[in-house]
Protein backbone atom coordinates (compact mmCIF):
# COMPACT_ATOMS: atom_id res chain seq x y z
CA UNK A 1 0.00 0.00 0.00
CA UNK A 2 1.15 3.54 -0.53
CA UNK A 3 2.36 5.46 1.87
CA UNK A 4 -0.17 7.54 1.63
CA UNK A 5 -1.73 8.72 5.41
CA UNK A 6 -4.97 6.49 7.04
CA UNK A 7 -7.25 7.35 9.67
CA UNK A 8 -10.01 4.43 10.02
CA UNK A 9 -13.29 6.21 12.04
CA UNK A 10 -15.88 3.86 13.98
CA UNK A 11 -19.47 4.32 13.58
CA UNK A 12 -20.70 2.98 17.29
CA UNK A 13 -22.85 5.29 18.60
CA UNK A 14 -26.21 3.66 18.03
CA UNK A 15 -28.16 2.47 20.86
CA UNK A 16 -28.82 -1.09 19.37
CA UNK A 17 -32.45 -0.83 20.56
CA UNK A 18 -33.64 -4.03 18.80
CA UNK A 19 -30.94 -6.02 20.94
CA UNK A 20 -33.18 -5.15 24.29
CA UNK A 21 -30.40 -4.89 25.96
CA UNK A 22 -28.77 -2.93 28.61
CA UNK A 23 -24.75 -4.08 27.00
CA UNK A 24 -24.32 -1.49 23.89
CA UNK A 25 -24.38 -3.36 20.87
CA UNK A 26 -21.45 -3.44 20.29
CA UNK A 27 -20.08 -4.75 23.26
CA UNK A 28 -22.09 -8.08 22.94
CA UNK A 29 -19.40 -10.89 22.08
CA UNK A 30 -19.03 -13.16 18.90
CA UNK A 31 -16.50 -15.96 19.64
CA UNK A 32 -15.89 -14.78 23.56
CA UNK A 33 -15.40 -11.58 22.56
CA UNK A 34 -16.51 -8.34 21.67
CA UNK A 35 -17.78 -7.49 18.50
CA UNK A 36 -15.92 -4.81 17.98
CA UNK A 37 -12.76 -5.89 19.05
CA UNK A 38 -13.21 -8.11 15.99
CA UNK A 39 -13.20 -5.34 14.13
CA UNK A 40 -10.38 -3.36 15.72
CA UNK A 41 -8.13 -6.31 15.53
CA UNK A 42 -8.91 -6.52 11.46
CA UNK A 43 -8.91 -2.11 11.39
CA UNK A 44 -5.54 -2.65 13.68
CA UNK A 45 -3.83 -5.28 10.95
CA UNK A 46 -4.31 -1.92 8.21
CA UNK A 47 -1.57 -0.07 10.32
CA UNK A 48 -3.47 3.20 10.30
CA UNK A 49 -1.90 6.37 11.47
CA UNK A 50 -4.82 7.16 13.24
CA UNK A 51 -8.01 5.26 14.94
CA UNK A 52 -11.42 7.33 16.38
CA UNK A 53 -14.22 5.18 17.70
CA UNK A 54 -17.34 7.60 18.07
CA UNK A 55 -19.10 6.43 20.68
CA UNK A 56 -22.89 7.68 22.51
CA UNK A 57 -23.63 8.94 26.08
CA UNK A 58 -22.88 6.10 28.76
CA UNK A 59 -20.67 3.86 26.71
CA UNK A 60 -17.21 4.23 28.36
CA UNK A 61 -17.23 0.39 28.63
CA UNK A 62 -16.98 0.74 24.91
CA UNK A 63 -13.99 3.04 25.02
CA UNK A 64 -12.02 0.54 27.44
CA UNK A 65 -12.86 -2.29 25.19
CA UNK A 66 -11.71 -0.58 22.06
CA UNK A 67 -8.34 1.14 23.71
CA UNK A 68 -6.05 2.33 22.72
CA UNK A 69 -8.14 3.97 20.21
CA UNK A 70 -9.72 7.29 20.67
CA UNK A 71 -13.08 7.82 21.92
CA UNK A 72 -15.05 10.20 20.91
CA UNK A 73 -18.50 11.03 21.99
CA UNK A 74 -21.87 11.91 20.02
CA UNK A 75 -24.04 13.35 22.52
CA UNK A 76 -27.22 12.97 20.05
CA UNK A 77 -27.74 10.63 17.49
CA UNK A 78 -28.26 12.72 14.42
CA UNK A 79 -27.31 11.30 11.75
CA UNK A 80 -24.20 8.98 10.55
CA UNK A 81 -22.66 12.37 8.87
CA UNK A 82 -23.24 14.18 12.18
CA UNK A 83 -21.23 10.80 13.57
CA UNK A 84 -18.88 11.18 11.39
CA UNK A 85 -18.22 15.01 12.03
CA UNK A 86 -17.97 14.40 15.77
CA UNK A 87 -13.93 12.64 14.62
CA UNK A 88 -12.73 15.51 13.02
CA UNK A 89 -11.42 17.34 16.04
CA UNK A 90 -9.62 14.44 17.19
CA UNK A 91 -8.17 14.26 13.88
CA UNK A 92 -7.32 18.20 13.26
CA UNK A 93 -4.11 18.85 11.49
CA UNK A 94 -4.82 15.56 9.76
CA UNK A 95 -5.67 15.57 5.87
CA UNK A 96 -4.92 11.55 4.66
CA UNK A 97 -7.49 9.22 3.66
CA UNK A 98 -10.97 8.59 6.14
CA UNK A 99 -11.85 5.15 6.13
CA UNK A 100 -15.79 5.02 8.00
CA UNK A 101 -17.20 1.59 9.49
CA UNK A 102 -19.34 0.07 11.43
CA UNK A 103 -18.90 -1.14 14.77
CA UNK A 104 -22.26 -3.38 14.36
CA UNK A 105 -20.80 -4.68 11.46
CA UNK A 106 -17.68 -7.14 12.32
CA UNK A 107 -16.88 -9.65 10.14
CA UNK A 108 -15.14 -7.17 7.22
CA UNK A 109 -12.50 -8.67 5.63
CA UNK A 110 -8.88 -7.43 5.24
CA UNK A 111 -8.87 -7.74 1.61
CA UNK A 112 -11.82 -6.04 1.32
CA UNK A 113 -10.57 -3.35 3.24
CA UNK A 114 -7.51 -2.67 1.68
CA UNK A 115 -9.37 -2.70 -1.62
CA UNK A 116 -11.25 -0.43 -0.87
CA UNK A 117 -8.29 1.97 0.11
CA UNK A 118 -6.42 1.35 -2.81
CA UNK A 119 -9.51 2.47 -4.92
CA UNK A 120 -9.09 5.61 -3.06
CA UNK A 121 -5.70 6.01 -3.81
CA UNK A 122 -6.10 5.82 -7.63
CA UNK A 123 -5.08 7.77 -10.17
CA UNK A 124 -8.77 9.47 -11.01
CA UNK A 125 -8.48 10.77 -6.86
CA UNK A 126 -12.18 9.96 -6.48
CA UNK A 127 -13.50 11.94 -3.62
CA UNK A 128 -15.41 9.15 -2.21
CA UNK A 129 -15.24 5.46 -2.60
CA UNK A 130 -18.46 3.17 -1.43
CA UNK A 131 -18.38 -0.60 -0.52
CA UNK A 132 -21.17 -1.22 -2.32
CA UNK A 133 -23.33 -4.82 -2.01
CA UNK A 134 -25.58 -6.50 -3.76
CA UNK A 135 -27.86 -8.47 -1.25
CA UNK A 136 -30.56 -11.19 -1.84
CA UNK A 137 -32.56 -9.17 -0.07
CA UNK A 138 -31.91 -5.00 -0.74
CA UNK A 139 -34.98 -4.35 1.26
CA UNK A 140 -34.04 -0.84 3.16
CA UNK A 141 -30.65 -0.18 2.21
CA UNK A 142 -29.57 2.86 0.55
CA UNK A 143 -29.58 2.15 -3.61
CA UNK A 144 -26.24 3.35 -5.11
CA UNK A 145 -27.18 5.01 -8.82
CA UNK A 146 -24.59 5.15 -10.59
CA UNK A 147 -24.19 7.44 -13.91
CA UNK A 148 -21.80 7.75 -16.55
CA UNK A 149 -18.63 8.29 -14.99
CA UNK A 150 -18.98 6.19 -11.83
CA UNK A 151 -21.58 6.98 -8.72
CA UNK A 152 -23.97 9.95 -8.78
CA UNK A 153 -25.12 9.37 -5.70
CA UNK A 154 -26.52 7.50 -2.83
CA UNK A 155 -30.31 7.36 -1.96
CA UNK A 156 -31.59 6.53 1.22
CA UNK A 157 -34.65 3.83 1.09
CA UNK A 158 -36.77 6.38 2.76
CA UNK A 159 -35.94 9.00 0.16
CA UNK A 160 -35.97 6.43 -2.79
CA UNK A 161 -38.88 6.98 -5.22
CA UNK A 162 -39.71 3.57 -7.18
CA UNK A 163 -37.48 3.60 -9.68
CA UNK A 164 -34.43 3.83 -7.44
CA UNK A 165 -35.69 1.24 -5.49
CA UNK A 166 -35.29 -1.40 -7.89
CA UNK A 167 -32.08 -0.50 -8.19
CA UNK A 168 -29.97 -3.84 -6.10
CA UNK A 169 -27.00 -2.35 -5.84
CA UNK A 170 -26.85 -1.44 -2.19
CA UNK A 171 -24.80 0.95 0.27
CA UNK A 172 -23.00 -1.09 2.61
CA UNK A 173 -21.97 2.36 4.65
CA UNK A 174 -18.04 1.43 4.40
CA UNK A 175 -16.76 4.02 2.44
CA UNK A 176 -13.28 5.54 1.90
CA UNK A 177 -13.24 9.54 1.77
CA UNK A 178 -10.29 11.87 0.69
CA UNK A 179 -9.23 13.54 4.00
CA UNK A 180 -8.47 16.83 2.53
CA UNK A 181 -11.49 17.83 0.94
CA UNK A 182 -14.33 15.57 2.47
CA UNK A 183 -14.21 17.64 5.94
CA UNK A 184 -16.26 19.83 3.83
CA UNK A 185 -18.68 17.68 1.99
CA UNK A 186 -19.38 16.87 5.77
CA UNK A 187 -20.14 19.96 7.11
CA UNK A 188 -22.18 20.81 4.08
CA UNK A 189 -24.57 18.23 4.93
CA UNK A 190 -27.80 19.41 6.06
CA UNK A 191 -30.71 17.18 7.69
CA UNK A 192 -34.03 17.71 5.15
CA UNK A 193 -34.62 14.20 4.40
CA UNK A 194 -37.24 11.48 5.65
CA UNK A 195 -35.38 10.93 8.82
CA UNK A 196 -34.53 14.21 9.60
CA UNK A 197 -30.72 13.34 10.03
CA UNK A 198 -27.41 14.41 8.66
CA UNK A 199 -26.72 11.19 6.02
CA UNK A 200 -23.05 10.53 5.37
CA UNK A 201 -24.47 9.24 2.38
CA UNK A 202 -25.10 12.74 1.08
CA UNK A 203 -20.94 13.26 0.79
CA UNK A 204 -21.10 11.52 -2.68
CA UNK A 205 -23.70 14.23 -4.05
CA UNK A 206 -21.68 17.17 -2.94
CA UNK A 207 -18.54 15.63 -4.20
CA UNK A 208 -19.92 15.34 -7.22
CA UNK A 209 -21.42 18.99 -7.26
CA UNK A 210 -17.53 19.78 -6.60
CA UNK A 211 -16.78 17.79 -9.78
CA UNK A 212 -14.84 15.07 -8.02
CA UNK A 213 -15.82 11.70 -8.81
CA UNK A 214 -16.62 8.79 -6.66
CA UNK A 215 -16.83 5.16 -7.62
CA UNK A 216 -18.10 1.67 -5.79
CA UNK A 217 -16.04 -1.14 -4.96
CA UNK A 218 -17.87 -4.11 -4.55
CA UNK A 219 -17.96 -6.48 -1.45
CA UNK A 220 -19.29 -9.92 -0.33
CA UNK A 221 -22.63 -9.72 1.30
CA UNK A 222 -21.37 -12.38 4.16
CA UNK A 223 -19.00 -10.02 5.02
CA UNK A 224 -21.36 -7.12 5.16
CA UNK A 225 -23.92 -8.86 7.58
CA UNK A 226 -24.39 -6.37 10.26
CA UNK A 227 -25.61 -6.78 13.89
CA UNK A 228 -29.41 -4.76 14.81
CA UNK A 229 -31.02 -7.77 16.60
CA UNK A 230 -30.03 -10.97 18.80
CA UNK A 231 -30.87 -13.38 15.62
CA UNK A 232 -28.54 -11.70 13.44
CA UNK A 233 -26.31 -11.79 16.37
CA UNK A 234 -26.39 -15.87 16.25
CA UNK A 235 -26.14 -15.82 12.18
CA UNK A 236 -23.02 -14.12 12.90
CA UNK A 237 -21.69 -16.18 15.59
CA UNK A 238 -22.20 -19.29 13.30
CA UNK A 239 -20.58 -17.82 10.55
CA UNK A 240 -17.59 -16.78 12.91
CA UNK A 241 -17.98 -20.11 14.54
CA UNK A 242 -17.18 -22.20 10.91
CA UNK A 243 -14.62 -20.18 10.35
CA UNK A 244 -12.81 -20.99 13.84
CA UNK A 245 -13.43 -24.82 13.21
CA UNK A 246 -11.87 -24.97 9.81
CA UNK A 247 -8.72 -23.26 11.20
CA UNK A 248 -8.48 -26.10 14.05
CA UNK A 249 -8.61 -28.31 11.35
CA UNK A 250 -6.13 -26.52 9.00
CA UNK A 251 -4.08 -26.38 12.08
CA UNK A 252 -4.39 -30.37 12.14
CA UNK A 253 -6.70 -30.85 15.01
CA UNK A 254 -9.47 -33.71 13.79
CA UNK A 255 -13.53 -32.72 14.49
CA UNK A 256 -15.43 -35.42 14.30
CA UNK A 257 -18.57 -33.49 14.35
CA UNK A 258 -17.14 -29.95 13.89
CA UNK A 259 -20.75 -28.55 13.67
CA UNK A 260 -20.91 -29.56 17.54
CA UNK A 261 -17.94 -27.78 18.70
CA UNK A 262 -17.60 -24.00 19.90
CA UNK A 263 -14.15 -22.01 19.90
CA UNK A 264 -13.39 -18.77 21.10
CA UNK A 265 -11.68 -16.63 18.94
CA UNK A 266 -8.62 -17.19 20.80
CA UNK A 267 -8.94 -20.89 21.29
CA UNK A 268 -5.11 -23.08 20.31
CA UNK A 269 -5.64 -26.68 19.66
CA UNK A 270 -2.02 -28.26 18.61
CA UNK A 271 -1.67 -31.12 16.06
CA UNK A 272 -3.27 -34.44 15.90
CA UNK A 273 -5.58 -33.18 18.54
CA UNK A 274 -9.32 -35.25 18.36
CA UNK A 275 -12.31 -33.34 19.37
CA UNK A 276 -15.48 -35.67 19.61
CA UNK A 277 -18.83 -33.83 19.66
CA UNK A 278 -20.20 -31.82 21.90
CA UNK A 279 -17.36 -29.87 22.94
CA UNK A 280 -17.58 -26.23 24.42
CA UNK A 281 -14.10 -23.92 24.52
CA UNK A 282 -14.54 -20.48 26.21
CA UNK A 283 -11.71 -18.22 26.06
CA UNK A 284 -8.43 -18.84 27.07
CA UNK A 285 -7.57 -22.48 26.31
CA UNK A 286 -4.33 -24.01 25.02
CA UNK A 287 -4.13 -27.50 24.16
CA UNK A 288 -1.53 -29.14 23.36
CA UNK A 289 -0.11 -31.85 20.32
CA UNK A 290 -1.75 -35.24 20.89
CA UNK A 291 -4.78 -34.59 23.14
CA UNK A 292 -7.77 -36.65 22.83
CA UNK A 293 -10.89 -35.14 23.89
CA UNK A 294 -14.02 -36.99 24.28
CA UNK A 295 -17.96 -35.50 24.05
CA UNK A 296 -19.05 -33.39 26.37
CA UNK A 297 -16.25 -31.34 27.91
CA UNK A 298 -15.47 -27.69 28.68
CA UNK A 299 -13.03 -25.57 28.94
CA UNK A 300 -12.53 -22.47 29.72
CA UNK A 301 -8.80 -20.59 30.59
CA UNK A 302 -6.83 -23.42 30.89
CA UNK A 303 -3.78 -25.39 29.31
CA UNK A 304 -3.52 -28.91 28.73
CA UNK A 305 0.41 -30.08 27.36
CA UNK A 306 -0.30 -32.84 25.13
CA UNK A 307 -0.54 -35.84 24.97
CA UNK A 308 -3.65 -36.57 27.46
CA UNK A 309 -7.19 -38.15 27.68
CA UNK A 310 -10.25 -35.95 29.21
CA UNK A 311 -13.53 -36.15 29.39
CA UNK A 312 -16.20 -37.11 28.21
CA UNK A 313 -18.16 -34.64 30.52
CA UNK A 314 -14.76 -33.08 31.92
CA UNK A 315 -15.10 -29.76 32.72
CA UNK A 316 -11.61 -27.53 33.24
CA UNK A 317 -11.83 -24.29 34.65
CA UNK A 318 -9.54 -21.37 34.67
CA UNK A 319 -5.93 -21.79 35.87
CA UNK A 320 -6.16 -25.56 35.39
CA UNK A 321 -2.73 -26.47 34.17
CA UNK A 322 -2.48 -30.54 32.65
CA UNK A 323 0.63 -31.84 32.34
CA UNK A 324 1.91 -34.69 29.59
CA UNK A 325 0.08 -38.05 29.96
CA UNK A 326 -2.96 -37.72 32.12
CA UNK A 327 -6.32 -38.94 32.09
CA UNK A 328 -8.94 -36.64 32.98
CA UNK A 329 -12.48 -38.96 33.20
CA UNK A 330 -15.78 -38.23 33.56
CA UNK A 331 -17.33 -35.35 35.92
CA UNK A 332 -14.08 -34.21 36.71
CA UNK A 333 -13.75 -30.58 37.29
CA UNK A 334 -10.32 -28.65 38.00
CA UNK A 335 -9.83 -25.08 38.65
CA UNK A 336 -7.20 -23.28 39.33
CA UNK A 337 -4.60 -26.61 39.63
CA UNK A 338 -1.51 -28.39 38.29
CA UNK A 339 -2.27 -31.95 37.54
CA UNK A 340 2.04 -33.48 37.26
CA UNK A 341 2.53 -36.00 34.24
CA UNK A 342 1.05 -39.17 33.99
CA UNK A 343 -1.45 -38.27 37.40
CA UNK A 344 -4.71 -40.24 36.70
CA UNK A 345 -8.25 -38.55 38.04
CA UNK A 346 -10.60 -40.46 36.30
CA UNK A 347 -14.42 -40.47 37.79
CA UNK A 348 -16.39 -37.84 39.49
CA UNK A 349 -13.81 -35.12 41.50
CA UNK A 350 -13.47 -32.27 42.18
CA UNK A 351 -10.15 -30.29 41.73
CA UNK A 352 -9.52 -26.84 43.11
CA UNK A 353 -6.62 -24.94 44.02
CA UNK A 354 -4.51 -28.29 44.01
CA UNK A 355 -1.17 -29.56 42.86
CA UNK A 356 -1.35 -33.32 42.19
CA UNK A 357 2.17 -34.66 41.85
CA UNK A 358 3.25 -36.85 38.88
CA UNK A 359 1.89 -40.42 38.29
CA UNK A 360 -0.64 -39.98 40.97
CA UNK A 361 -4.18 -41.97 40.87
CA UNK A 362 -7.04 -40.20 42.65
CA UNK A 363 -10.23 -42.27 43.10
CA UNK A 364 -13.65 -41.92 42.30
CA UNK A 365 -15.43 -39.45 44.04
CA UNK A 366 -12.53 -37.55 45.46
CA UNK A 367 -12.60 -34.07 46.85
CA UNK A 368 -10.68 -31.02 47.78
CA UNK A 369 -12.50 -28.96 49.73
CA UNK A 370 -10.84 -25.72 49.22
CA UNK A 371 -13.12 -23.28 50.38
CA UNK A 372 -14.21 -22.36 54.15
CA UNK A 373 -16.80 -20.35 53.04
CA UNK A 374 -13.96 -17.02 53.72
CA UNK A 375 -10.79 -17.93 52.34
CA UNK A 376 -9.46 -20.50 49.14
CA UNK A 377 -6.84 -22.95 50.64
CA UNK A 378 -4.70 -25.22 48.61
CA UNK A 379 -4.04 -29.10 48.78
CA UNK A 380 -0.91 -30.18 47.50
CA UNK A 381 -0.59 -33.98 46.74
CA UNK A 382 2.78 -35.44 46.11
CA UNK A 383 4.29 -37.32 43.23
CA UNK A 384 2.86 -41.41 43.43
CA UNK A 385 0.32 -41.31 45.53
CA UNK A 386 -3.00 -43.21 45.82
CA UNK A 387 -6.13 -41.16 47.10
CA UNK A 388 -8.52 -44.04 47.79
CA UNK A 389 -12.38 -43.70 46.46
CA UNK A 390 -14.74 -40.83 47.90
CA UNK A 391 -11.69 -38.76 50.03
CA UNK A 392 -12.53 -35.07 51.24
CA UNK A 393 -8.90 -33.30 51.33
CA UNK A 394 -10.02 -30.71 53.75
CA UNK A 395 -7.33 -28.29 52.68
CA UNK A 396 -5.10 -26.84 53.79
CA UNK A 397 -3.23 -30.24 53.63
CA UNK A 398 -0.61 -31.63 52.15
CA UNK A 399 -0.13 -35.43 51.31
CA UNK A 400 3.07 -36.29 50.90
CA UNK A 401 5.29 -38.21 48.17
CA UNK A 402 4.04 -42.15 47.70
CA UNK A 403 1.41 -41.63 50.39
CA UNK A 404 -1.67 -43.96 50.23
CA UNK A 405 -5.07 -42.60 51.84
CA UNK A 406 -7.58 -44.74 52.27
CA UNK A 407 -11.28 -44.64 50.79
CA UNK A 408 -13.77 -42.64 52.70
CA UNK A 409 -11.40 -40.87 54.25
CA UNK A 410 -11.72 -37.05 55.62
CA UNK A 411 -8.44 -35.63 55.99
CA UNK A 412 -8.19 -32.81 58.12
CA UNK A 413 -4.13 -33.17 58.78
CA UNK A 414 -0.42 -33.51 56.86
CA UNK A 415 -0.17 -37.00 55.88
CA UNK A 416 3.47 -38.21 55.64
CA UNK A 417 5.48 -39.45 52.64
CA UNK A 418 4.79 -43.26 52.17
CA UNK A 419 2.29 -43.04 55.04
CA UNK A 420 -1.01 -44.67 55.28
CA UNK A 421 -3.51 -42.50 56.18
CA UNK A 422 -7.10 -43.33 57.32
CA UNK A 423 -10.09 -41.33 58.81
CA UNK A 424 -12.99 -43.03 58.96
CA UNK A 425 -15.27 -45.16 61.13
CA UNK A 426 -13.81 -48.37 61.57
CA UNK A 427 -16.26 -51.27 60.35
CA UNK A 428 -18.04 -53.55 62.98
CA UNK A 429 -19.96 -57.19 62.12
CA UNK A 430 -22.53 -58.65 64.04
CA UNK A 431 -22.64 -61.99 62.84
CA UNK A 432 -26.30 -63.64 61.94
CA UNK A 433 -28.02 -60.22 62.98
CA UNK A 434 -29.32 -59.59 59.29
CA UNK A 435 -30.82 -63.24 59.46
CA UNK A 436 -32.23 -62.73 62.81
CA UNK A 437 -33.58 -58.99 61.36
CA UNK A 438 -35.31 -60.88 58.28
CA UNK A 439 -36.93 -63.26 60.52
CA UNK A 440 -38.48 -61.23 62.94
CA UNK A 441 -40.28 -59.39 60.20
CA UNK A 442 -41.63 -62.33 58.19
CA UNK A 443 -42.89 -64.34 60.95
CA UNK A 444 -45.59 -61.08 62.20
C1 LIG B 1 -26.91 3.26 6.85
C2 LIG B 1 -26.76 4.02 5.54
C3 LIG B 1 -27.42 3.20 4.42
C4 LIG B 1 -26.80 1.82 4.38
C5 LIG B 1 -26.88 1.13 5.72
C6 LIG B 1 -26.10 -0.14 5.72
C7 LIG B 1 -26.75 6.39 6.07
C8 LIG B 1 -27.56 7.64 6.08
N1 LIG B 1 -27.40 5.29 5.65
O1 LIG B 1 -28.29 3.22 7.14
O2 LIG B 1 -27.26 3.83 3.18
O3 LIG B 1 -27.44 1.03 3.39
O4 LIG B 1 -26.32 1.98 6.75
O5 LIG B 1 -26.31 -0.81 6.90
O6 LIG B 1 -25.60 6.42 6.41
N2 LIG B 1 -24.52 5.69 13.93
C9 LIG B 1 -23.93 6.55 14.83
N3 LIG B 1 -24.52 7.76 15.05
C10 LIG B 1 -25.65 8.15 14.43
C11 LIG B 1 -26.25 7.25 13.50
C12 LIG B 1 -25.65 6.03 13.27
O7 LIG B 1 -22.90 6.23 15.42
O8 LIG B 1 -26.11 9.27 14.68
C13 LIG B 1 -23.89 4.38 13.68
C14 LIG B 1 -24.75 3.24 14.17
O9 LIG B 1 -24.35 2.85 15.46
C15 LIG B 1 -24.46 2.15 13.16
C16 LIG B 1 -24.10 2.91 11.90
O10 LIG B 1 -23.78 4.22 12.29
O11 LIG B 1 -23.33 1.38 13.54
C17 LIG B 1 -25.23 2.92 10.90
O12 LIG B 1 -26.35 3.54 11.45
P1 LIG B 1 -27.81 3.03 11.13
O13 LIG B 1 -28.78 3.89 11.81
O14 LIG B 1 -27.90 1.57 11.37
O15 LIG B 1 -27.87 3.33 9.57
P2 LIG B 1 -28.93 2.78 8.55
O16 LIG B 1 -30.18 3.55 8.70
O17 LIG B 1 -29.00 1.31 8.63
CA1 LIG C 1 -28.20 -0.50 10.30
Amino acid sequence: MSDRKLAVIVLAAGQGTRMKSDLPKVLHPLAGRPMVRHLMETVAALSPDRVVVVVGPGMEAVSQAVAPAVTVLQAERNGTAHAVLQAQQALAGYDGDLLVLYGDTPCLSLETLSTLIARRRADDNPGVVVLGFEPVDPSRYGRLVMGATGLDAIVEWKDANDAQRQIRLCNSGVMALDGARAWDWLRRIGNDNAAGEFYLTDAVGLARQDGAPCAVVLGREDELQGVNSRAELAVLEAKVQLGLRLRAMDAGATLIAPETVFFSWDTKLGRDVVVWPNVIFAPGVQIGDGVAIKGFCHFEGCVVTGPAEIGPYARLRPGAKIAPDVHLGNFVEVKNSQVGRGAKINHLTYVGDAHIGAGTNVGAGVITANYDGFTKSVTTIGEKVSIGSNVVLVAPVTIGDGAIVGAGSVITEDVAPDALALARGRQSQKSGWAAFFRKTKTDK
